[in-house]
């Protein structure tokens, strides 16, 4: 319950464009440190990829880093969990401290039941999208979910070239989801250049990894603070 009353003061909803750096791209020897570094310069959720070696070809962590990592993140501990099964974990996760738990439509056949335990556990609710779902797999989930994840990239890695495909699902989904407090995100290949082009398809989160990260180091975090302004700058230029 504890997280609860936490979420409602750290995730008021907003359609102001957010940035979310996403750890995959950080050093792995230096998490806490790389978390601190990105909130101070600017960082407004801290984007945590999990990944299982089953549902993608990757393995990064689970809860147990989490848990260590939520003591170094004031703000929002937005978790992506690209797992099969999923539902197992859910406790764990939300344990952990998580404030958002996304789960892939394309991870089971109970999306539906994921999503209400996601929520009974106190927590904002995610759904993501791969790039060969379309929207309508989640046409009948909208009024289940705090924000929808359109991946602009297949899960499994960071620093792969952005699928332009992807935006008229973008365009489409904000159209779905209409006056509904539903936030979308986009994940995967945003940089300066494509920033402009989520934002004015629709998008309210822009999850980067390589191009936060890029440059940068725990001993250098002014660029990561300079990577963070253009991209903030270049989408909110776009929708004005
Ligand atoms: C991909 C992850 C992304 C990824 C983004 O499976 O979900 O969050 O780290 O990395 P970049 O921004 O480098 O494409
Ligand atoms: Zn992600």
């Amino acid at each position: 319950m504890r997280h609860c009353q936490r979420k409602d003061a750290v995730l008021p909803f907003s359609r102001m464009i957010k940035i979310a750096p996403s750890i995959l791209a950080a050093d792995f020897a230096n998490f806490g440190a790389e978390c601190r570094a990105i909130e101070a310069q600017g960082a407004d959720w801290v984007h945590v990829d999990v990944m299982d070696g089953h549902f993608v070809p990757n393995l990064t962590f689970g809860p147990t880093m989490c848990a260590s990592l939520r003591p170094h993140i004031k703000g929002v501990m937005d978790v992506h969990l690209m797992i099969a099964p999923v539902d197992p974990y859910l406790e764990a996760f939300a344990s952990a401290g998580a404030d958002i738990i996304t789960a892939h439509v394309e991870a089971g056949p109970h999306i539906h039941r994921t999503l209400q335990a996601i929520r009974s556990l106190g927590k904002k609710a995610g759904v993501a999208l791969n790039p060969g779902t379309p929207v309508e797999a989640v046409a009948g989930l909208l009024d289940m979910v705090d924000l929808i994840c359109v991946m602009t990239v297949n899960p499994g890695f960071g620093g792969q070239g952005f699928i332009s495909g992807q935006l008229p699902k973008i365009v489409e989904l904000r159209r779905l989801i209409g006056d509904r407090p539903v936030l979308i995100e986009v994940d995967g290949g945003v940089t300066v250049a494509t920033a402009p082009l989520v934002a004015k398809a629709g998008a309210d989160v822009l999850v980067a990894g390589s191009a936060v990260f890029k440059g940068g180091s725990v001993s250098d975090p002014a660029t990561y603070g300079v990577n963070i302004r253009a991209i903030r700058a270049a989408a909110v230029a776009a929708v004005g």
